[in-house]
């Protein structure tokens, strides 16, 4: 894995206050890039991160509130991080809805309601149009820039209730290998990172968490469920120089579950 430093870069991630996106923060900001984040109801989490990374790694760190429900705001938030950066490198579409918004998209097939379904799409694979639009904008006047969509393998595995999350996520894949296409010719490379079942509050959130856990730790030959910090390598490696010729891509990083 590359060790390059990204000092005088910048990174904008959706979903910066918990699990994967907070752990690819701290990732980028150790390796001296300055971050922008975004966050739906941690406006608290969001400053300590803040506070802390700005400390640790002296790099310039900001936060702003998004609903991805409402995809079309994120223009809003750039023009917030317009006035806080100067130019935009990486941008890493991460957030996730869960809760109340999920209801009728993440259960049994027979219970699958075209509500939920529309709200999980909107979350997925529009907030990551909209999102990556924006960036392309600044990404050009930088000269070029990396664009990472988070995905998982539950379009890969069948993981029970997930039907709707996983559809998306082969969407969204497929959506980043279209803007990969189009997007080179700026310089800009675009490229999903899917993970087998990661320990995250996400994934808490399952009413067969215990289930799931023990199934994946079965499943890996490394015997053990994926960490946040298992994701973060492949992301600062796609923003690197080392992955330069690597555009339209899905890195799978499963612990090897995908197989079994
Ligand atoms: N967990 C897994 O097993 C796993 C595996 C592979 C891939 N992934 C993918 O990795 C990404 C991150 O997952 P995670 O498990 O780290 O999620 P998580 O722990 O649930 O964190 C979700 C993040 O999204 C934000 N968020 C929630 N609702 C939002 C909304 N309506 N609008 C904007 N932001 C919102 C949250 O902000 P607040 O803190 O302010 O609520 C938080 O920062 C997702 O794309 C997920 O599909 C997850």
């Amino acid at each position: 894995m590359t060790q390059q430093t990204m000092q005088g870069k910048t990174l904008f991630i959706s979903g910066g206050t918990r699990g994967i996106g907070k752990a690819i923060v701290y990732e980028f900001a150790s390796k001296g890039c300055d971050v922008a984040f975004t966050y739906a109801s941690s406006a608290d989490v969001a400053n300590e991160i803040i506070a802390d990374i700005e400390s640790k790694f002296g790099v310039k760190s900001r936060a702003y509130k998004l609903n991805i429900l409402e995809p079309e705001t994120y223009k809003d938030v750039y023009k917030l991080f317009d006035e806080d950066f100067e130019k935009l490198d990486f941008f890493i579409s991460n957030a996730i809805i869960s809760g109340r918004a999920v209801v009728g998209g993440f259960a049994p097939f027979m219970r699958l309601k075209p509500k939920g379904l529309g709200n999980i799409y909107t979350a997925t694979v529009e907030a990551f149009v909209v999102g990556a639009q924006e960036a392309v904008k600044r990404m050009e006047k930088a000269g070029g820039g990396s664009i990472i969509s988070m995905s998982s393998t539950g379009n890969l595995v069948y993981t029970p209730n997930y039907a709707g999350h996983g559809t998306n996520k082969a969407a969204v894949e497929t959506m980043v290998r279209y803007a990969a296409a189009e997007l080179g010719e700026k310089n800009i490379r675009v490229n999903a990172v899917s993970g087998g079942p990661i320990d995250t509050d996400a994934l808490k959130a399952f009413p067969n968490y215990e289930e799931v856990k023990a199934e994946v730790v079965r499943r890996s030959p490394l015997s053990r469920m994926g960490e946040a910090t298992d994701l973060s390598g492949a992301c600062s490696f796609l923003c690197s120089d080392a992955a330069s010729w690597l555009t339209g891509q899905t890195i799978v990083i499963d612990g090897g579950t995908t197989f079994q």
